[in-house]
């Protein structure tokens, strides 16, 4: 790093100053919200964004999920909506999650054709067509009335050769269904070899794998459980990593590659970050990451307080994420993030069309975020509207999470 020097012009030099100047003024690239888009680094975009979703059989109307407020479990129908809106927004994709009605040891209502998550697939499939991807949970948590992911053998341990068994099942079950790709996040060992294999070999040889490469247990998942209502006691901690490896998430990430992997996920994604960026240096497949649950219930807990501003954390998170290195993420913000990323590019483009633009930059006034958003337009998301919570003394300019243009 360079010293600061004096500069030739100030002070000027025939005056003693015991300050120094800098030569450097890295605040140059800061000063307007304009020249800090030019320059910025990481962008999001509506298709970095995948939105999970919860669909529950039996429900004839959403639920709300109380650890997770403005995210609802799904009936059919509603799902549909869902779906739809995520396709008008054009997000990267929906991730597809079924609450089955009736639970058993090993899950098999997971591979019913017509259970809850299959049929909803094909449902999905059905209204949005290739205008969205699709993908599905390849995993026995949801279905296994231990809550485990995978079958429990006679020592009590979740067995891994026996789930795989049930894996390769599941993924030609979900890809008959029309899912656009396999998510599994059930962390056996092997299941992206077995998945790829039962695929090819009944004709599915198209079908992607996200793998869940490196999940660690995670107390952050934590009300993900209240949303698929988990019946899991314990923990998932003999095949789940282990908060403290970081070179072993390598390992898992290599091995999925090498069994064909064709997109690989680190979760959660916050406080892994620096797996995150471990990852994205040596994979050669796109690297998605998982906001999971917690970190979602965490934001939304402290903006309901006033505590901090909303929009600027959402932002500001998921920037955090793809800087990290993530080609996407998955998050519970998607459809809203994309709504307001969707009213800020008609703004940007309504500004520099509209008569008065020149004069009067969009950013200029700080206004709270419900302001600004009244000249939205109207295909706009529209939760994107208004905030759920935390309009609080915080808040800040709709289009910049920084701070506000130098005047
Ligand atoms: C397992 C699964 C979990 C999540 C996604 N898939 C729960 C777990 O591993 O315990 C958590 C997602 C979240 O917390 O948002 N099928």
């Amino acid at each position: 790093m360079q010293q600061p020097k004096r500069t030739d012009r100030h002070p000027p030099e025939d005056q003693e100053s015991p300050v120094s100047f800098p030569e450097q003024r890295p605040r140059r690239l800061r000063r307007s919200p304009a020249m800090r888009r030019l320059v910025a680094e990481t962008r999001l975009h509506p298709a970095n964004l995948i939105l999970p979703v919860f669909v529950r059989e039996g429900l004839t109307e959403p639920a709300p999920i109380s650890s997770m407020p403005g995210v609802v479990q799904h009936s059919e129908a509603s799902l549909l909506r869902a779906a739809e809106e995520a396709r008008d927004l054009g997000l990267g994709g929906i991730v597809l999650f079924g609450i089955p009605a009736t639970r058993d040891a090993t899950g098999s209502a997971g591979l019913d054709p017509d259970g809850i998550l299959n049929r909803s697939i094909r449902a999905v499939k059905e209204r949005v067509g290739d205008d969205l991807v699709v993908m599905s949970d390849l995993c026995l948590d949801e279905f296994t009335d231990h809550g485990h992911c995978g079958v429990i053998d006679e020592a009590g341990e979740v067995d891994n050769d026996a789930t795989l068994e049930i894996y390769a099942e599941m993924g030609i079950v979900q890809a008959a269904a029309g899912a656009d790709v396999v998510a599994p996040s059930g962390m056996m060992d092997g299941q992206v070899a077995v998945i790829r294999q039962a695929l090819d070999e009944a004709g599915h040889q198209h079908v992607p794998i996200l793998a869940y490469a490196a999940k660690y247990a995670s107390g952050f998942y934590g009300p993900f459980r209240e949303a698929v209502d988990s019946q899991l006691s314990g923990d998932r901690k003999q095949y789940q990593m282990d908060a403290p490896n970081r070179t072993e998430a390598l390992r898992e990430v290599e091995l999925d590659l090498a069994e064909g992997a064709d997109m690989v996920m680190v979760k959660p994604a916050s406080a892994y970050l620096d797996i995150l960026s471990d990852v994205a240096s040596i994979s050669d497949v796109p690297v998605s990451a998982y906001q999971v649950s917690g970190e979602y219930a965490m934001i939304e807990a402290a903006a309901a307080n006033g505590w901090i501003n909303r929009r600027t954390v959402i932002t500001e998170s998921l920037i955090a994420i793809r800087r990290a290195g993530a080609t996407n993420v998955l998050t519970y913000y998607a459809a809203e993030v994309a709504g307001w990323l969707r009213a800020d590019m008609a703004g940007a483009a309504a500004s520099v069309s509209g008569p008065v633009s020149v004069a009067a930059p969009a950013q200029a006034p700080i206004t709270p975020h419900t302001t600004s958003a009244a000249a939205a337009p109207t295909d706009a998301e529209p939760n994107a509207a208004e905030p759920r919570t935390g309009t609080g003394p915080t808040d800040e300019p709709r289009t910049d999470a920084g701070f506000p243009p130098v005047s």
